[in-house]
């Protein structure tokens, strides 16, 4: 049976060496706490502005200023800063925490593409920090996805795969 990883791989393209090429560099240090401010506010006003109405009723319920600043938490952790998010929101747990939404295909490459023209629009970003960043975002989306999808799992049981030794499920 194929793993959320293995399935995240085959579904975005990204190999899991690439969409954790994030880990070998410390991209907090790199590119500052503003920049991440910057671009996790930038994502949200493209997704809160969204056109695309079945897209934006997902964040319906969420409040915006909290869902920016629960991005830049989780960005400062995961990128190798303080541990902002787990300090305030516990384990990141994001499969579980996606649960009450539609992740589909469809709305990850919509999450794509803001993310996509965030990380273009936000200034300070490098080229090789964009493609770190957008090779773990679009991995990530589709883990979440198949995450989601494998409904009546236990979430733990990934945790188990030999491949997440290498990248430990704590991130996700
Ligand atoms: C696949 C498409 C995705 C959709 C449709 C989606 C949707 C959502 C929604 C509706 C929320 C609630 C907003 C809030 O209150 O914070 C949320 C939260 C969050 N998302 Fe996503 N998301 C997606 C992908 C991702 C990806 C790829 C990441 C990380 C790389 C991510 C990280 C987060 C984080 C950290 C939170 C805050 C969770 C919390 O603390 O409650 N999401 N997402």
């Amino acid at each position: 049976m194929q793993s959320l990883q293995q399935k995240a791989s085959e579904w975005s393209g990204v190999s899991i060496a690439d969409a954790f090429a994030i880990d070998e560099a410390n991209l907090f240090h790199k590119l500052g706490l503003q920049t991440l401010v910057n671009l996790s506010t930038n994502f949200y006003n493209r997704v809160y502005d969204d056109d695309q109405e079945w897209f934006r009723s997902i964040f319906a319920n969420s409040d915006k200023q909290n869902a920016i600043q629960n991005q830049i938490e989780f960005l400062v952790q995961r990128m190798g800063g303080p541990t902002l998010y787990s300090q305030r929101r516990g384990h990141p747990a994001l499969i579980a925490r996606h649960r009450p939404f539609p992740l589909t295909h469809e709305a990850a490459n919509r999450w794509l593409h803001h993310m996509g023209q965030a990380l273009d629009s936000t200034s300070a970003i490098d080229d090789d920090s964009k493609i770190k960043l957008i090779n773990f975002f679009r991995h990530t989306a589709y883990f979440l996805v198949a995450g989601v999808e494998q409904k009546d799992q236990n979430f733990h049981v990934p945790c188990k795969d030999a491949a997440l030794k290498q990248h430990p499920c704590k991130n996700f």
